[in-house]
């Protein structure tokens, strides 16, 4: 454990870089933190453990329990990327994602994921949709249900009917679990453009149909919020070709994996987009949660140095925010990364070529970012 700058207020971080191009990005974002830590009247310790299939190969457990017991000692957690092909064909259960992300955030309750899909003005031209679609940016929050539907409702599992193998995965949620994320993105909404589209598709699933209904009585209590409900299918399509017309938008656990990916790439790059995962507040506006970009740890890339290490460095922001209550030291990294960005560095996933650009690799755009706090 190393600690940085002396001050009262000491935030404990695991810092969970894990796999693929997870400990490149980890590195610039912890730097960008002591760099804002140290100017800050706060200051921070890392726990760095293994996660994934870096643990795997270490102690043969994707989740080792000194990763955990480090996770419930700290105020936050800091999670890179998890996976690869090395693990894939390990069973179900042992692999990175069953095996460490899932049952972290099931643990820790982290039910609220928060997306912020972020299209800069001068980003525009990396989106692979219409620019008149896109352009002046654009900004949409996925709220995305994430410790229950299909992920982890029982019965689950493959087993043999009349001879033959049937996979079996439930979907189930409470009124309770439906309420509770609603409430999540109607105050999200409220910060905001006060529109919430909720995502269902209650003209087929009995899920679709108690959400929308939880959804519309969770509405009564935020009367200043527009809601409009749309079918998912319906959403896919209509992200694509509107998606300045979304404010937040608001799905159960498989619908917001599925959509916050396309925002993402809608918006130029899974390599830009921040996500917090958030348990229950502690009553002071705070949460305890873990902070990752929404991109995966992108073996086809890893250890190359040529990431973009913007969403992790923007998952340092979402901490400081919602974890610590950090505003100022949060506005600032936002800023410089927004600031690189306006000023031409990118890394190879946002560079188009143009004669502003400058292709940078992980470490320069990290550099950059410094430069600008
Ligand atoms: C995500 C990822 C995970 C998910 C995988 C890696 C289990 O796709 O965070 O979006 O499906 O939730
Ligand atoms: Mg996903």
């Amino acid at each position: 454990m190393t600690d940085s700058q002396n001050s009262s207020k000491i935030y404990r971080i695991a810092v969970l870089a894990g796999d693929g191009i997870g400990p490149e990005v980890m590195s610039e974002a912890v730097r960008v933190l002591d760099k804002v830590s140290a100017d800050s009247d706060f200051s921070v310790s890392y726990d760095e453990r293994l996660v994934g299939g870096a643990a795997l190969d270490v102690t043969q457990v994707p989740l080792p329990p000194d990763t955990l017991a480090a996770c419930e000692a700290a105020d936050a957690i800091l999670f890179g990327s998890v996976g690869g092909p090395k693990w894939e064909s390990l069973p179900p259960d042992l692999q990175p994602e069953r095996g460490a992300l899932l049952p972290l955030r099931k643990h820790f309750g982290l039910f609220a994921n928060l997306r912020p899909s972020v299209c800069f003005p001068s980003l525009t031209h990396a989106s692979p949709v219409k620019q008149s679609a896109v352009e002046g940016g654009f900004n949409v929050l996925c709220v995305r249900e994430l410790t229950g539907g299909l992920y982890f409702g029982t019965p689950k599992g493959i087993e043999i009917r009349d001879g033959e193998e049937v996979a079996i995965d439930t979907m189930v949620y409470s009124k309770s679990e439906i309420a509770r994320i609603a409430h999540v993105a109607f105050t999200a909404a409220m910060g905001r453009g006060k529109k919430l589209t909720s995502i269902d598709k209650a003209n087929v699933l009995q899920n679709g149909i108690l959400w929308r209904r939880t959804v519309e009585e969770v509405a009564k209590d935020y009367p200043e919020v527009e809601l409009k409900h749309l079918y998912v299918d319906n959403a896919a399509m209509q992200l694509i070709v509107r998606p300045k017309d979304f404010d937040v938008v608001l799905a159960e656990n498989l619908f917001g994996d599925i959509l916050s990916d396309e925002m993402a790439m809608i918006a130029g790059s899974l390599g830009m987009l921040a996500s917090a995962s958030l348990g229950a507040g502690k009553g002071d506006g705070l949460y305890f949660g873990m902070y990752e970009p929404s991109g995966g740890s992108a073996p086809d890339i890893a250890g190359q140095g040529i990431a973009n290490p913007s969403a992790q460095i923007l998952s340092v922001a979402m901490m400081l925010r919602y974890s610590f209550g950090e505003h100022a030291a949060a506005d600032r990294i936002e800023g410089a990364v927004r600031k690189a960005i306006d000023e031409g560095f990118r890394t190879g996933d946002i560079f188009r070529g143009r004669e502003a650009e400058t292709k940078v690799g992980t470490v320069a755009f990290g550099d950059a970012v410094l430069e600008r706090l």
